[in-house]
């Protein structure tokens, strides 16, 4: 029987580890990822937005917030395992990703590792390098510095480097809330994590594997994950979409959560809507188990649904006052049984969009 509510307690991995699970039964679910040395809170306000449509869950990852740290040492493989086993917990066979920093090292783990558990993953303020010699360095540092000079002066210095200069004045509430949320971890937390950041193995090479939708935010002032990252992974995966988040830094969500939660938001809409519309077909396999159908024109389908997934984006991006068109749009219907019914309907459903967006753009020039 699922629980509902904040601060749930469940045992996975040896730990018990708390999260927050809000949003109607039989819906797709997301799950929230933190970044380092924050918590669960940090995404209330995306919670609250996504909540009424989604199963939303952000939990803390061990060592942080309310969860236990156990007896191991930490790693981003080991904290990707207690989100797969977080997730066979809570009976959710395939979610939604979104995680930040440390969180979308934790996403980009568990989606390369556990690919059919996953159908959609946002990465905000995240990369997919390994620490540089200079960064291990650094993180050595900043452990000496927290054993020497205690947690509140660590969190001040990297206060300074997590928000956008102009948040101090403009939303100061948010880096009092991130201040509250550093000097809360326990400084054996910030060691262990320290390590397991300095010895995180990259994910880039694995890029071109990921095969469900990818949305990629960044603040445009993220000084520890910058843009220049958040292009590099775009270009690696096929069909991703960026966005860049004005007025923030590397804590993009809590920064600007208007701006963050209108891109998600339209983002997991659409997943949801084209997993409603064109259902991935399985059949049962030797094993008894359902397994995916594998047919000629799945890669002609696949481009398709991606250059739907893109045409979406870029109208609600760009052109807002065309999305009525969307919602206009005649219902295609998709045969299950017939690839070329289905590839027809979705051929016409992008060739409609591609041409009231091509005669908006050209009626209606930018300079
Ligand atoms: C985070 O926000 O999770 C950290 O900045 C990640 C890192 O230090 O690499």
């Amino acid at each position: 029987m699922r629980q509902i509510g904040n601060d749930i307690k469940k045992t996975i991995n040896k730990v018990t580890v708390s999260y927050n699970d809000e949003g109607p039964d039989g819906v797709p679910a997301i799950i929230f990822i933190h970044g380092f040395p924050f918590n669960k809170s940090m995404w209330n306000s995306q919670m609250e937005t996504l909540k009424k449509d989604y199963r939303v869950i952000a939990y803390d990852v061990r060592g942080h917030g309310n969860s236990e740290s156990g007896n191991v040492d930490f790693s981003i493989e080991l904290f990707g395992q207690d989100l797969i086993l977080l997730m066979d917990t809570l009976k959710i066979e395939k979610a939604m990703l979104c995680g930040l920093s440390m969180g979308g090292y934790i996403a980009l783990n568990a989606i390369t590792n556990y690919p059919e558990r996953f159908t959609a993953l946002v990465l905000s303020d995240t990369n997919c390098a390994a620490d540089t010699p200079v960064s291990k360095d650094k993180r050595m540092k900043a452990i000496e510095s927290i054993r020497k000079n205690g947690v509140e002066k660590y969190a001040d210095e990297s206060l300074n480097k997590l928000f956008a200069p102009e948040s101090f004045t403009t939303n100061s509430k948010e880096v009092d809330k991130a201040r509250e949320m550093i000097t809360a971890t326990s400084k054996q937390s910030l060691y262990n994590t320290l390590y397991a950041l300095a010895k995180r193995k990259e994910t880039c090479s694995k890029l071109p594997e990921i095969n469900v939708p990818v949305l990629i935010l960044v603040g445009n002032e993220d000084v520890i994950t910058p843009p220049k990252a958040a292009h590099s992974m775009h270009e690696i995966i096929k069909g991703s979409f960026l966005h860049v988040i004005h007025h923030a830094g590397h804590l993009s969500n809590m920064e600007n959560p208007l701006e963050f939660n209108d891109q998600l938001k339209t983002f997991v809409t659409i997943v949801k809507q084209k997993s409603k519309k064109f259902p991935e077909k399985t059949q049962l396999g030797s094993n008894g188990q359902n397994q995916k159908i594998i047919t000629s024109s799945e890669e002609v389908e696949k481009d398709l649904n991606a250059k739907i997934l893109k045409i979406t984006m870029t109208i609600n991006d760009q052109y807002p006052e065309l999305s009525k068109y969307l919602e206009e749009m005649p219902n295609t219907i998709p045969d299950e049984k017939n690839s070329e019914i289905t590839l027809k309907n979705l051929s016409t459903y992008y060739e409609s969009l591609n041409s009231i967006l091509n005669k908006y753009k050209s009626d209606h020039p930018k300079n």
